[in-house]
């Protein structure tokens, strides 16, 4: 089986992209950068080199990062085309080959619901909105046109994704190390997380299984609020007692994006992958931890 993953560079495809491979798929993978290609990975800088090559599946996950930079209006672009850029040049890809994948398992985000506060949200949750929803849902219907040419279409609504050595707990974990605890604002807002070796699993799984369709939140059956994640983090590292960052100052350090990622959140739950029977390996958020740094 042949599979195309675009992003597949960053933190959650260095991961899935070997794990492909040890369950026999041959991967291709999309990318800006010129890689040399030696651990039996195709990379490719355009799709034209794989218009007749054979294609069974396609990951999109190409994308700027959304919590790495303030969100000026320069920045908001190139998240936009990152993301609906890379998308359509896509689809214009599937649509010109004689023989369409069967399936493409497109990446969008929690950050889909916007803020609803304390209230569970499964797939048929409407978006609330705001920049970053506004951005998921054009991106999962930029990745919609692909079910035209018939090609089973899975949009992967991430959780923030936790593993060592990268990521959005490279960040959060890093006051930790150096003794101080900490969380954001009221700490009441949620953090609907997920271990990355369950996203890699939950891809694997949607891969493999034909009669699944549509959206799917890719997130641990229990999120937390950020105070959780502070008191979870706190059993890992020597820390003073927690000092709460002001929103204030966040706000005015940070702006826009600290506004809609640091500071709200959602209560996100994995309502179709449970129904289609996925099984986590790290359901609650201390195992998960236990995982990264060790029990
Ligand atoms: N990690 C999370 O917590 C999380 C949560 C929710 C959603 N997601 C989404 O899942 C996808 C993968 O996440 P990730 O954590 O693996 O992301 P990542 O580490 O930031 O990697 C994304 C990849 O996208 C490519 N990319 C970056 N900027 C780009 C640009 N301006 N134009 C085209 N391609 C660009 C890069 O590949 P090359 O440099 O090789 O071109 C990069 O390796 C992203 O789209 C992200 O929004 C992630």
């Amino acid at each position: 089986m042949d599979v195309l993953v675009t992003g597949g560079t960053g933190f959650i495809g260095s991961a899935l992209v070997p794990a492909l491979q040890r369950a026999g798929y041959r991967v291709s993978v999309l990318t800006r950068q010129a890689l040399p290609g030696d651990n039996g990975v195709r990379y490719v800088q355009t799709l034209a080199p794989l218009r007749d090559a054979p294609l069974d599946a396609v990951i999109n996950l190409a994308g700027a990062s959304m919590a790495g930079k303030c969100w000026t209006q320069r920045y908001k672009r190139e998240l936009v085309a990152s993301r609906l850029d890379t998308t359509v040049a896509l689809i214009d890809f599937l649509r010109e080959r004689s023989a369409p994948p069967a399936t493409l398992l497109s990446a969008s985000a929690v950050g889909y619901y916007g803020h609803q506060g304390d209230h569970f949200l499964a797939e048929d949750a409407p978006p609330h909105p705001g920049f970053a929803s506004d951005l998921c849902r054009r991106w999962e219907q930029a990745a919609a046109q692909a079910e035209a040419l018939g090609i089973r279409t899975c949009y992967l609504r991430l959780g923030v994704v936790l593993d060592a050595g990268g990521g959005a707990l490279s960040d959060m974990a890093r006051p930790f190390r150096f003794g101080f605890a900490n969380w954001m604002g009221s700490g009441e807002q949620w953090l609907s997380w997920v271990h990355r070796a369950d996203v890699v699993a939950a891809i694997l799984f949607l891969l493999d299984q034909p009669c699944l369709s549509g959206s799917f939140n890719i997130t641990a059956p229990t999120p937390v609020t950020h105070r959780d994640l502070c008191t979870a983090l706190r059993k890992h590292f020597r820390t003073l007692p927690p000092v709460p960052l002001p929103s204030v100052a966040l706000r005015l350090g940070l702006g826009e994006m600290a506004e809609e990622l640091l500071l709200a959140g959602q209560r996100v739950v994995p309502g179709a992958l449970r129904e289609a029977g996925f099984e986590f390996r790290y359901p609650a958020l201390d195992e998960a931890l236990e995982g990264i740094y060790g029990g």
